[in-house]
Order: C-alpha cells, then sequence, then structure tokens
C-alpha cells in the first residue's frame, strides 16, 4: 500500500509539556498513532493529500481526488495550496469510504490527518547576552538578566536586502525595534486579525532582525501568520504559509537588490507530520533558507517535525538551545538532527503588547531566530555565493560556528555553537540606573506588581504557576536605542 495514513489526535492536557516549565517559547502537539496492524479511522477527520511533486497532470490528479469526495476546488471545506514545488490539499471532513480512493490513486503520495500545534510560553526575566555570545569567543558571563553586553561586528549593513520570513504567531510591525523594516507578509490563521495577539512571534521577530535585541538589524522582517492569537494552529496552515513564501521567492529573486529569503520557524510538533516535513524540503529546494527550532522535550530533535528534517542530511538548520554557562539547556531537544546551538535562555526581545514593550523568554524558539540572524548577516555578506544556496549557506554557517564551546549531552549532534565569525573583546557597559517594572500575569487575574530595580527578582516570586503567561515591561518610556 503506497499510501501512509498518520493518524493523530489531539491530546486534550497538555500537562506532559507544561510540566518542562524551561520548554516555553516552543509551539508543540501530541500525536497519537494507530496501532500497527489495526484497522484505521478517518471518518469526520480533516485531512492533507499530498500530492507527488513530479506529477505532470497535477491539475487533473486533484480534480480527481476531489471527484472522489465529491469536492469542488471552491468549496469552503476544500483548500488547495499550490507553488512551483508543491502541491497539497486540505480537505475537511472526510469519510472512511474515501480510504480506499485515496489508496487507489498513484499520484497521492501521503495523506495525512491535520494536526494541531500551539505555542506555551513562560515568561522569564530580562537580558541580551546572546547577541554578546555569538560574537565574542569568550562568550559572555554574570547575570544573564542585565543588559550589560556588548555585539560586536563587522559590517553595520547587517543583513540588508535578506527578507526573513518569520513563520509564527504575526509580528507586531509597529514595534520601535522593526525601525520600519517589517511588514504584514499573510495570514494563515484563523483570527480576525493579523496581529500577534500572543507575543511569540513577535519576540523571536526581534531576535532575528530587530534593532538593539537582534542580531540582522538591517534585513526585512516579514510576518507570515500561522498560528493564531490564542498560539494555535494546524499543520495544513503552516504548509499553507510555507508555500505562500515559496510564491514571494519567486517573485522577488530576480528583482534587483534582492540578496535572498529565509524562514525563520519557531515552531513544531512533539509527533511527525510528512507532509510539513515535505514543504520544509521543497523551500529549501527552491532556495530558501530554514531554519527551525530544535523542540523543548529535553529528546532526540529526529522524532519531531520540522526539527527532524535538519542534521547531515539536508541544508535545513535545526537549532538547540545553551545558557550563558555554556551549558545545554536542559530543555533542548539533541541528537544527529542538530546542526548547530544558540542562546536560548532568558532572552530580552521585542513583545506584542506595545511598540515599546520587552519581554524575556527561553526556549529554543528563542535559540532558532538568533541563528536565522547570523543567516542573513552572511548572505548578505555574500550575496552571490550564499544568497539562495542552501547548502552552502549552512556549510559557511557551521565552518564559522565555535567547536567545543559549550558542555552537555548532545547525544550526537557535533558541538558546534552559533558565531558571526566574530571575535569581539568583551567590553561591558556599565549597567544603566534601576529601572522600574511592572508585572502581570494575563492568566491569573489580580496578579500584578511593580518592581524597582533588578527584574531578575520577580520571577522568584512568579514560578508558583509556571503555566501562567506573565508580563513583563518597564514603565520607562520610550525604548532607548
Ligand atoms: C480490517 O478490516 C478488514 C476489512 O474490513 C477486516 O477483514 C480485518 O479483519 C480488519 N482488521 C482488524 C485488525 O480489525
Ligand atoms: C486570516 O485568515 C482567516 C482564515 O482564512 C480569516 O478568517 C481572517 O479573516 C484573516 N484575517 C485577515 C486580517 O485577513
Ligand atoms: C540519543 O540518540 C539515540 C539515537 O542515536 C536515540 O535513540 C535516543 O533516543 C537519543 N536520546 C536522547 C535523550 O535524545
Ligand atoms: C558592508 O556590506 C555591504 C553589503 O552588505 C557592502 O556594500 C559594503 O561595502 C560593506 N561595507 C564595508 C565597510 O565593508
Ligand atoms: C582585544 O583587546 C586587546 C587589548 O585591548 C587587543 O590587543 C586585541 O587586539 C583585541 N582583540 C580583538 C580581536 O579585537
Ligand atoms: C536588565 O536588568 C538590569 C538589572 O539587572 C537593568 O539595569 C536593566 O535596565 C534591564 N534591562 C532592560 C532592557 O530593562
Amino acid at each position: 500500500m503506497r499510501t501512509t495514513f498518520a493518524f493523530t489526535a489531539l491530546v486534550a492536557s497538555l500537562t506532559a509539556v507544561f510540566a518542562l516549565p524551561a520548554g516555553e517559547g516552543f509551539i508543540g502537539k501530541t500525536t497519537v498513532k494507530a496501532p500497527t496492524g489495526q484497522n484505521v479511522t478517518i471518518e469526520g477527520k480533516d485531512v492533507i493529500l499530498w500530492f507527488k511533486t513530479g506529477d505532470k497532470a497535477i491539475e487533473d490528479s486533484v480534480q480527481a481526488a476531489l471527484d472522489f469526495v465529491k469536492r469542488t476546488p471552491e468549496d469552503d471545506s476544500v483548500n488547495v495550496i499550490k507553488n512551483a514545488q508543491f502541491t497539497a490539499v486540505v480537505v475537511k471532513n472526510v469519510g472512511d469510504e474515501n480510504v480506499d480512493a485515496f489508496n487507489a490513486m498513484d499520484e497521492i503520495e501521503t495523506v495525512e490527518e491535520v494536526a494541531a500545534i500551539k505555542s506555551f510560553e513562560v515568561k522569564q526575566t530580562n537580558s541580551t547576552w546572546g547577541l554578546q555570545r555569538i560574537s565574542n569567543k569568550a562568550g559572555a558571563s554574570g547575570n544573564p538578566r542585565d543588559e550589560t553586553f556588548t555585539y560586536t561586528f563587522e559590517n553595520a549593513s547587517l543583513g540588508a536586502g535578506v527578507d526573513i520570513y518569520v513563520v509564527d504567531t504575526g509580528v507586531r510591525t509597529t514595534h520601535a525595534v522593526f525601525t520600519g523594516r517589517a511588514t504584514q507578509g499573510a495570514n494563515f490563521s484563523n483570527d480576525a486579525t493579523n496581529t500577534d495577539g500572543d507575543g511569540h512571534g513577535t519576540h523571536t521577530a526581534g531576535t532575528a532582525g530587530g534593532a538593539k535585541f537582534g542580531v540582522a538589524q538591517g534585513a526585512n522582517i516579514i510576518a507570515v501568520k500561522v498560528l493564531g492569537s490564542d498560539g494555535t494552529g494546524s499543520s495544513s496552515d503552516t504548509i499553507a504559509g510555507m508555500s505562500w513564501v515559496i510564491d514571494q521567492h519567486n517573485k522577488r529573486k530576480t528583482e534587483p537588490g534582492f540578496v535572498g529569503s529565509l524562514m525563520s520557524m519557531s515552531w513544531g510538533l512533539t509527533g511527525t507530520a510528512t507532509t510539513v516535513n515535505n514543504a520544509v524540503l521543497e523551500a529549501s529546494k527552491a532556495g530558501i533558507h530554514v531554519s527551525v527550532a530544535a523542540g523543548n522535550s529535553g529528546a532526540d530533535a529526529c522524532g519531531s517535525t520540522p526539527a527532524m528534517v535538519g542534521g547531515a542530511k539536508s541544508a535545513v538548520v535545526t537549532v538547540g538551545s545553551i545558557n550563558i554557562n555554556n551549558q545545554v539547556s536542559t530543555f533542548s531537544n539533541i541528537g544527529t538532527c542538530v546542526d548547530i546551538y544558540a542562546p536560548g535562555e532568558q532572552i530580552l526581545s521585542a513583545w506584542n503588547t506595545g511598540d515599546t514593550i520587552v519581554n524575556f523568554l527561553s526556549g529554543t524558539s528563542m535559540a532558532c531566530p538568533h541563528v536565522s540572524g547570523v543567516m542573513a548577516v552572511l548572505m548578505a555578506q555574500d550575496p552571490a555565493g550564499l544568497g539562495q544556496n542552501p547548502a552552502a549557506l549552512k556549510t559557511k554557517l557551521l565552518g564559522t560556528a565555535l567547536v567545543n564551546a559549550f558542555t552537555g549531552n548532545v547525544n550526537g549532534s557535533a558541538n558546534l555553537l552559533l558565531s558571526n565569525g566574530v571575535s569581539g573583546n568583551l567590553s561591558v557597559r556599565s549597567p544603566k540606573n534601576a529601572k522600574k517594572w511592572v508585572v502581570e500575569s494575563t492568566d491569573l487575574p489580580g496578579e500584578k506588581r511593580t518592581i524597582t530595580g533588578d527584574a531578575a527578582n520577580w520571577a522568584k516570586d512568579f514560578t508558583k504557576d509556571l503555566t501562567a503567561r506573565w508580563n513583563l515591561h518597564s514603565t520607562d518610556s520610550p525604548l532607548r536605542f
């Protein structure tokens, strides 16, 4: 039987995930596969049909599949996702009688149930030690929550001409850190608004390319919203988002001044989805650079989508996390599918609740955009050689990384730490005057307090409910660069 049915079910409780408090900032999903040898049902399910990419008569094949399920491409229950690289069709509410029809179609390579994805975050305290860590052989030491570190780089253009597509919960494009470089690209979520109602996307975009907190401070940031304001979405929405990026890249690639495209994807599934893996690999084949978060389960990254497509076998870059003490984060996924590690604990970046509001998050979601930023910088430094060549850029990125610069069990990954190739001398700025902070919970009504001084202190008091969401912001405004 050619067709693969990967059966998934949403598990209502995400306790397994929340049990790992350090694992915020990642988007996950629980997969339940049908036991081998048992008959399976797709009755009432939404499925993704992935068509063979070499199929010459793709229109006819899609039509034939839709005829089987008695739908037309115009039906609300159908979404045909199509670009120069691949065709996938999402069909809602199919029946068991369609199993045989799908199996009989040679043109359909995979049938997979639409899987749910969700973001989950725990707010932590302050800092930009990451920018120093990636630009200084000596690393960074001291309190990771201090904002007293130095980012060193050779050329201030920092990724100019590179399009960074942040495939996430959306981006607050008006935030001060984006200095007019961020635009709303496309929305594939169920939200009625394309703004970031969660914060995760704005934070990751800020690390990849925001002023002050970000790596590639000259790059274009394009929001591709595949997750709703509650941080949830589906695998089919991520495929639609990647398809849109492929179309954009193909339009942009001949324009003057264009350097290249990069998708920064800080989300994943706790299980696997072949259709999503396929879409990532097709984007890479189209010349789009891709960096993905390794995942926050402290497990083998080869067990989850899309982290599993990284490693030696592709040009996709899978990113694990380290802390300021140069240790692998306890939550970071590891193993042979992880290509490189980057700062991912207590990362300070832009937040979605205001144009000058910042926040602190930890997770491989925060490590991934550090890598995206360095990739953009390297692309802009050598547009002809690296701009549209994912394999060459990956080679350059891994070649520029620091070797054996951190400790911890990586279970078969190379010990490579992200570097922008500059070994800046450690130069520490004097700490700014103590600020007044406001910390409030969006989950626990009435939980709010004002703290003057070290923003780190609040975290100790707020660890009693790690599943709650916290907003931390300074009352001093506007944001200073
Ligand atoms: C699966 O379905 C087929 C046909 O309906 C039936 O013959 C077979 O016994 C079923 N297998 C299991 C494990 O239920
Ligand atoms: C985002 O997409 C969803 C689903 O297609 C749609 O309902 C919503 O109106 C869109 N929002 C915007 C701002 O386009
Ligand atoms: C370590 O890698 C092996 C495969 O090489 C895998 O089976 C195992 O699950 C991994 N362990 C962890 C903790 O990642
Ligand atoms: C900085 O990089 C840009 C291209 O990104 C280049 O045009 C410019 O000449 C570089 N500046 C220096 C001083 O190397
Ligand atoms: C670091 O600083 C020392 C002394 O201040 C200087 O000699 C050295 O060249 C610097 N190294 C780099 C890479 O800038
Ligand atoms: C980070 O915390 C330090 C105190 O540890 C504080 O002085 C600094 O202002 C904070 N950074 C930001 C951006 O508020």
